[in-house]
């Protein structure tokens, strides 16, 4: 195979799909322009959604390419090994109702062997075997097309593989739309099989996918039926830092030309403690790399209004810019560092995507605020947390209470995680149950206090913000019961004064509806139900029927909030541990949004 750049693999693409008749069209902003169902844009047909639909005609025509900026959080906590990243580039074309399988399959083996060069030895295949029994509901035929395609280009059976729904379905991104079964490529490392059961889609790393090629012939309806589309579209996605990993032979994406003025940036500008576990190192070098890398495409993307903060996406970015701060202090890295970082991704990045170069002004302003803010944070909190265990070590004790742990957290903003993770360092453990009691003793204390206390500080808001979150879904979950399923979110905007979630239905509530509304949503927080989150795949989260308000492929870990039986969520959080933390809900205003789509303002407790 060939050892291409970044640069020359996306040109080389965008053209050979270019000589197959596609036009190469912009990829679109990072922060979705019209999908309040996802948080960023996660593949590159997000964009292309009523195309796919055929609700409306492409301009461009119906063979389209393009290369997408990815951004997909939801296994945030995994990054730092050799494959999560949280950013990625996705090139991709596209049929709409054009082309089908045969050509997008042998393009797809065209571009690999002939243009890239790899040897068709390494390329193993997976298909869709089918669900159900013909005749009966939900039955979906096996991909017995895609395997005679691909035995046809020479593919032996036993480099083909037929694998379930869980494997070989995409989509749709949200709840509903555009899916259908695919084929996914993959490159033999040439490593050996972790055991017998060893195949594509194993994550021992033997085998790395670099493709995929969707047949976007169903739709998912709001009642979770797969219904077929009546098109036959194809949507495929390449991985930009797989593909050039794979090619170049490096043993991760983060030791590609990609990484590489990112990575010796941060090897510059760290001093590494001595005795640091080597593990740990690299570790910590690559969480910055990612997480600095996807911070400034998002405060750079030219649709903008992403900023660091407490709900939605804004949470999502505080958290990468804060994760990467904390790592970056256990390389000795000094502050000021995000700005750099944002620098050497500019300069890599700007002649491909040039708001970079035009918004790093503002994104250099908005990292070093951050840094800067979130270190005072830090600095404050480790002294306090030296202190205790100082106290802690001289009356020869070995565990912080949970009172002390929330006290850290409390008074000094320092995370638990911190205080986790210095004291395993110091041989201490903490009471993280007492912790978790004291923080929901602290929040209902808090929702009992009178409304002129909420001053305008960072804890409050954010306090009054996680319940207003926790509210939303279940005002969303009362509309579905109310009106039914097809009145799902379209949108919502949190202030600490009102929440407001916009929402498709056709026309005016009732006031019986809304009564009704208030009601559920009341009862549930009387009840006191328990919200609980757990990590899961977007797949298992979708079988246990959640709603799903970010897309991302499958098998990505995502957190699923399920507030007893009443509603589960894929959701980033924060939410509170009891419904009881809210108080009460009043819905203060139910108006028309736009066409289709109403909007209600709503408030919560003693507000
Ligand atoms: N939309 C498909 C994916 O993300 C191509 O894998």
């Amino acid at each position: 195979m060939k050892n291409l750049t970044a640069d020359e693999l996306r040109n080389l693409y965008l053209s050979f799909f270019e000589s197959k008749g596609h036009k190469i069209i912009p990829g679109a902003s990072v922060i979705p322009e019209n999908d309040p169902t996802v948080l960023f844009t996660t593949a590159g047909m997000h964009p292309l959604v009523p195309y796919l639909m055929g609700a409306m005609e492409h301009p461009a025509g119906t063979r389209l390419t393009d290369v997408q900026k990815c951004v997909r959080t939801g296994d945030i906590d995994e990054v730092g090994d050799a494959a999560h990243l949280t950013f990625f580039e996705m090139l991709g074309n596209w049929s709409l109702n054009d082309y089908f399988k045969r050509e997008a399959i042998s393009w797809s083996f065209e571009f690999l062997t002939t243009k890239l060069g790899f040897k068709p030895e390494q390329l193993n295949v997976t298909v869709f075997r089918g669900e159900g029994k013909e005749g009966e509901e939900g039955y979906i035929p096996a991909d017995e097309e895609a395997v005679e395609i691909w035995k046809s280009l020479g593919l032996p059976d036993e480099r083909i593989f037929r694998l379930p729904r869980e494997d070989n379905w995409w989509g749709p991104a949200g709840t509903t739309g555009p899916c259908g079964p695919d084929t996914e490529m993959f490159i033999d490392t040439g490593k050996e099989k972790c055991g017998p059961e060893c195949r594509p889609g194993c994550h021992c790393g033997k085998y790395i996918e670099i493709w995929n090629d969707v047949f976007m012939q169903y739709n998912k309806n709001e009642e979770g039926k797969f219904l077929p589309l009546g098109r036959h579209n194809v949507d495929t996605g390449m991985g930009v830092e797989r593909t050039i990993c794979m090619m170049s032979g490096a043993p991760t994406v983060y030791d590609t030309e990609i990484f590489a003025p990112i990575m010796k940036a941060i090897d510059e500008m760290s001093n590494v403690p001595a005795g640091m576990n080597p593990a740990d190192v690299l570790k910590a070098r690559r969480v910055i790399a990612d997480h600095m890398r996807t911070a400034t495409f998002i405060l750079c993307d030219p649709k903008g209004g992403v900023k660091p903060g407490n709900v939605g996406a804004n949470y999502v970015l505080r958290r990468l810019i804060r994760r990467a701060v904390r790592f970056a202090r256990q390389l000795g890295i000094a502050e000021g560092f995000t700005v750099k970082m944002a620098e050497v991704v500019c300069e890599k990045y700007k002649h491909v995507y040039p708001e970079l170069a035009e918004n790093l002004e503002t994104c250099r302003n908005d990292l070093a605020q951050e840094e800067k803010r979130f270190n005072a944070t830090l600095d404050k909190g480790e002294a306090m947390y030296n202190k205790v265990a100082e106290q802690l070590k001289a009356h020869g004790q070995s565990q912080i209470s949970g009172k002390t742990a929330f006290k850290l957290y409390d008074t000094f903003g320092f995370p638990i995680e911190l205080t986790l993770e210095m004291a395993a360092k110091d041989g201490l453990t903490v009471d993280k149950a007492g912790f978790d009691e004291a923080n929901l003793k602290h929040q209902e204390l808090s929702r009992t206090t009178s409304a002129g206390s909420f001053k305008a500080g960072l804890q409050d808001n954010s306090e009054v913000v996680t319940r207003m979150h926790t509210a939303t879904h279940l005002l969303h979950a009362a509309l579905h019961q109310v009106l039914g399923p097809t009145a799902n979110q379209k949108g919502s905007n949190i202030t600490a004064e009102r929440l407001r979630f916009d929402f498709a239905w056709p026309q005016k509530l009732t006031d019986e509806q809304k009564a009704a509304v208030e009601k559920l949503v009341n009862e549930w927080i009387e009840q006191g139900i328990e919200v609980t989150k757990k990590m899961t795949t977007v797949e298992e989260a979708k079988a246990e029927g959640a709603m799903a308000l970010f897309g991302a492929k499958y098998g990505d870990q995502v957190s699923l909030y399920s507030i007893g039986d009443v509603s589960k969520e894929i959701c980033c959080g924060p939410h509170v541990q009891n419904t009881k933390e809210l108080g009460s809900f009043k819905i203060k205003k139910e108006e028309a949004s736009s066409a289709g789509v109403r909007r209600i303002k709503a408030v919560i407790g003693n507000m």
